[in-house]
């Protein structure tokens, strides 16, 4: 009989499997969310978001400044106005985030790197991406004012706009609105791989954009069953001058990231969104894994399918996490 072939004799020791390992995630890689609203006394806990409130713009300095010591550069705004309103104008829409991106960028200038989410749901009235006109979302008049949104923000020191909306063209016009009046050097990453999901609920409540009208987004985002559509629009948006494209949510779509990084050549972030940290943090609470543990196996999985950068509620943690575990052997350990 002829012996076994062995894979365990690389999995015999600490050192061992930490030398053996392909995939290797650092805590840099991580972004962190962050919600900062207009109007508020005292910042707000978001119902299924453990740990991540409303900020208000005085709390937004704090907490931006507690985590840039902790070691997080990378953050992605979400800027909440008080007042809903349809208006056009996207220097109107923008003006509120517009004052917290600069606020942020006087602070703390470069030390910090500052995407701005761009998108219209947590603007109008009826939370939905976009301008809703004869029961549709009006896709020339969205892109138009999210174009001037993106300027405004760029302008205030925004390092990168992230348009969210979903509405076709929008990466073209944004970056001709960008180049054409000189913010050319403002990076544009698009949410192209950005599917109609379930694991969005609990950010629907932290930025209060619940669609009516129009029952739910499925007009405008990818039906998880059409991984070829998601192909179509992050080539599209490559070719509309995206520099980073996005897959979200994260653990349902790894086979879609794994696909579209091998065959679209520019970097990808995958989004770990709020319904994902909802579900592990059950796991945490009731003690059936160890935090650490379970965000890098998590974590490992998105760069392993080939995402350069993951967006993650828990990524203030990341230090600690990494920290904890080097030399225990393992990344996904
Ligand atoms: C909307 C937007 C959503 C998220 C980011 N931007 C929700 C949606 O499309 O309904 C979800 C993020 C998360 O769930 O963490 N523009």
């Amino acid at each position: 009989m002829s012996k076994p072939i062995s894979l365990r004799r690389l999995r015999m020791n600490p050192w061992m499997r930490n030398l053996v390992q392909e995939t290797r995630v650092q805590p840099l890689q991580l972004i962190q969310p962050l919600f900062v609203s207009e109007g508020l006394s005292e910042r707000e806990p978001i119902r299924g978001l453990k740990d991540i409130f409303r900020e208000t713009p005085e709390t937004l300095l704090q907490l931006v400044e507690a985590d840039l010591k902790k070691g997080v550069r990378t953050f992605l705004l979400f800027g909440l106005p008080q007042k809903l309103s349809e208006d056009r104008s996207g220097e109107v829409q923008a003006a509120f985030t517009q004052s917290q991106v600069a606020s942020l960028k006087r602070r703390f200038g470069n030390d910090l790197c500052l995407w701005v989410d761009v998108c219209l749901c947590a603007h109008v009235p009826q939370g939905h991406c976009g301008f809703l006109e004869h029961g549709q979302v009006q896709n020339a008049a969205t892109v138009q004012t999210l174009s001037e949104m993106a300027l405004v923000y760029a302008q205030a020191g925004a390092d990168a706009v992230a348009p969210s909306d979903m509405m076709d063209g929008r990466i073209g016009a944004i970056r001709n609105q960008l180049d054409t009046n000189g913010w050319d050097q403002t990076v544009l990453v698009s949410y192209a791989a950005k599917f109609h999901s379930h694991f969005y609920g609990p950010f629907r409540g932290a930025s209060r954009a619940y669609p009516q009208g129009l029952k739910d987004r499925s007009t405008y985002q990818i039906d998880p069953a059409r991984g070829k559509d998601a192909f179509l629009s992050a080539s599209r948006d490559a070719e509309e001058g995206a520099d980073i494209l996005m897959v979200k949510p994260g653990m349902p779509y790894l086979d879609v990231l794994k696909e579209l990084s091998a065959k679209i050549h520019k970097p990808w972030a995958v989004y770990q969104v709020s319904g994902e940290y909802a579900a592990l943090e059950s796991l945490i609470e009731q003690n059936f894994a160890t935090a650490g543990a379970l965000y890098r196996e998590t974590w490992t999985g998105f760069v392993r399918a080939g995402a350069s950068m993951i967006i993650s509620y828990a990524a203030r943690r990341a230090f600690e996490y990494f920290e904890s575990y080097e030399g225990k052997g393992g990344n996904g350990g």
